[in-house]
């Protein structure tokens, strides 16, 4: 495996259409096996967990065929009913998968989707949707067998509001007969894209952006195209690079809204931010200074997924930024490559302090997951000298090419594949 080399230091300048939000896609897909049909999922980003979504649905017995940047399945051809624990290991958010499988075969096995680099990430609100909603859960042996001769609408309460959780629910309540009603669940951009796309399938569901989505299931759904929203973390991704380089860039195909607390922190930093309806443009002054705490919560507040790309952001900062990580129990594993760069960064539990220097320099360092990968190349952007970036397939997770997207920004950053 290679590495990512950049050489930072200067304003990143530029526009950008932003690629398909990987956290819309991984559902919809999943979303796809509720019909016997053909569905077209268009602005598709090709990303590594998309393809690994892929592999599941062809195990399963599904065509599914890539025509230019839009995914095409065709789910007539389903005939298993479990998904493998190699394949589960390679994404464990292939529980996403789940309810699914349940609504449309009324049995689902699956070998129980261990953590990750972020923590446990356990599905305990996920069964227990389930359950209420008819299913038998079996755990053994590290599989997990879930059965309903008949699945009923029920009222369904999220002691959390789970992303994962609230859409394996609204994809099994879709197989069951009668109304749910989801209380407390999550309120993600990501989310109502997944209620556009079932109400495309001829499905009756409504709520979604609240906390309360309501869901009339049994009814037959067809076949359906689909242009998924634009990747708001993929998005923030680009804003923190430019504003900590202290450049101008114009991304397109994004909802502002979907990130407005990302903007908000970035605006208290220094950057001048517009918004039209599907672009924002960023422009920054030579240095960023420190912003109120950060808190990341359920959406609209602060989303976790862009603690670490802002923290990477405000390294180069004038003062101090505290970070509170409220939902992943593990996500500062960024933070020692970061201060292998040169950044000043205290962890206490759930707290990081980000004491601003001007002392970054290039390193060579090591990503430990996805967001954290992209931070390490936003403190490499900021930063004069020359950093290498090891271990990159955990930035393809989620970017479709971070190099690609970064050298039409004017960035000096290429892959050096090791021979
Ligand atoms: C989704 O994960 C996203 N992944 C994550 O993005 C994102 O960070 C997360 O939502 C929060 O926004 C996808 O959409 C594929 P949760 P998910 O269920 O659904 C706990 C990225 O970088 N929990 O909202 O797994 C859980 O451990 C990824 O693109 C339970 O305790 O997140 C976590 O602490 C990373 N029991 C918290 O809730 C459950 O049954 C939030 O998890 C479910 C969750």
């Amino acid at each position: 495996m290679g590495y990512i080399m950049v050489k930072g230091g200067h304003p990143l300048h530029g526009e950008l259409s932003v690629q398909g939000a990987k956290n819309s896609v991984l559902p919809i897909l999943a979303a796809t096996l509720l019909c016997n049909d053909t569905c077209r999922i268009r602005h598709c980003p090709h990303l590594r967990d998309v393809d690994s979504a892929g592999d599941i649905l062809r195990y399963l017995g599904c065509d599914v065929r890539w025509d230019g940047d839009d995914l095409v399945v065709d789910t007539s051809g389903l005939s298993r009913w479990d998904i493998p624990e190699h394949m589960m290991r390679a994404m464990r958010s292939s529980v996403i998968f789940l309810g699914a499988i349940l609504a449309r075969c009324k049995q689902v096995k699956l070998s129980y989707p261990g953590g990750c680099e972020l923590g446990p990430r356990p599905i305990d609100m996920h069964l227990c949707a389930l359950r209420t909603l008819g299913a038998t859960v079996d755990e053994k042996g590290g599989d997990l067998l879930c059965r309903a001769d008949q699945l009923v609408g029920q009222d369904i309460v999220l002691a959390f509001p789970s992303v994962g959780a609230t859409e394996n629910a609204m994809l099994c309540a879709c197989g069951a007969q009668g109304t749910t009603v989801i209380t407390n669940a999550a309120r993600e951009p990501e989310i109502t894209d997944l209620q556009t796309f079932l109400v495309e399938m001829g499905a009756h569901v409504q709520g979604a952006g609240t906390s309360t989505i309501t869901v009339t299931g049994g009814i037959p759904l067809h076949g359906c195209i689909h242009r998924c929203i634009g990747d708001r973390i993929v998005a923030a991704t680009y804003l923190c690079a430019a504003a900590a380089t202290g450049g101008n860039i114009t991304l397109r195909g994004i909802d502002c809204r979907h990130l407005a607390t990302v903007i908000d922190s970035l605006r208290q930093a220094g950057c001048t931010i517009r918004c039209t309806d599907n672009t924002i443009q960023l422009s920054a002054e030579k240095s960023l200074h420190s912003v109120p705490t950060v808190r990341t919560a359920p959406y609209p507040g602060f989303p976790t997924d862009a603690q670490a790309v802002l923290m990477a952001a405000l390294s180069g900062a004038k003062g101090a930024t505290v970070f509170v990580e409220n939902i992943f129990e593990n996500r500062y594993r960024h933070v020692p490559e970061l201060i292998r760069m040169g950044a000043s960064v205290r962890i206490e539990g759930r707290v990081a302090v980000v004491l601003g220097s001007s002392s970054l320099h290039g390193a060579t360092v090591h990503c430990t997951d996805l967001r954290g990968g992209a931070a390490l190349v936003i403190a490499a952007l900021q930063t004069p000298g020359e950093t290498h970036i090891f271990e990159t397939e955990h930035i393809a997770r989620g970017y479709e090419d971070i190099v690609r997207d970064l050298r039409t920004l004017g960035a000096t950053i290429q892959m050096i594949e090791e021979t």
